[in-house]
């Protein structure tokens, strides 16, 4: 299996469904650490409750976005990580970074790229007049969820839809599609896409993203 790090700034749901996936015997993914960039976030609590060790790296400690990057390669490369998912982790990394984790380095974003990138894309969307939206999973480079995606999934967005009612419905698609798309990506192969338990929920698998 190889040993994935899951770097976060918050809840940590994308982090529990990658969890609970990477429990199976023949996922090729363990995680084997978590890293998050603030301190006392529940995802911490669920890396506690599932037994992964897991680092705070508070980015305020760091005079420079190059010293807490130097920081967190070092953990990395302390815990031989073979690959990184972003999951909910909330600051810009430097190209230097991207450049050592290339092809090595997923991120999960709440919108379908590349509409809505960067900064609250739910916010983006319930501002637009778009009635269909999603998650996407996509290797990360230097541009700002620009790298090639992986997989995606569909959403409905109804119009009396409140934050919170889709980011909920967001969220359910993620959690399904991590776990599909690290799988695919690992395997360098297209596989099956996931039981279809939400009703409206398309998922779609990049063939060409590697
Ligand atoms: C997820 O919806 C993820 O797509 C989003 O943050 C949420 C984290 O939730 N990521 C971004 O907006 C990245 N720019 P979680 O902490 O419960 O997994």
């Amino acid at each position: 299996k190889k040993r994935v790090a899951v770097l976060i700034s918050g809840s940590g749901s994308n982090l529990q469904a990658l969890i609970e996936a990477s429990r199976s015997p023949d996922y090729p993914a363990e995680i084997v650490l978590v890293l998050s960039n603030r301190p006392g976030v529940f995802g911490l609590e669920r890396a506690a409750a599932a037994e992964i060790p897991s680092v705070v790296i508070p980015h305020g400690d760091y005079p420079s976005r190059a010293a807490f990057d130097a920081a967190m390669q070092s953990v990395l490369t302390q815990n031989d990580i073979d690959c990184i998912c972003l999951a909910g982790f909330m600051r810009i990394l430097t190209p230097s970074f991207t450049k050592a984790w290339e092809g090595r380095m997923l991120n999960i974003h709440p919108s379908l790229l590349p509409a809505f990138k960067g900064y609250d894309a739910i916010g983006q969307v319930l501002a637009s007049s778009v009635s269909v939206t999603g998650a996407s999973v996509h290797t990360v480079t230097s541009e700002v969820d620009a790298g090639d995606i992986v997989a995606q999934g569909a959403v409905r967005r109804d119009p009396d839809d409140t934050r919170e009612s889709l980011t909920g419905r967001i969220h359910a698609v993620e959690h399904l599609l991590y776990p599909y798309a690290l799988r695919s990506f690992l395997r360098g192969e297209a596989s099956p896409p996931p039981a279809p338990a939400l009703s409206g929920a398309v998922f779609s698998l990049n063939h060409r993203s590697r």
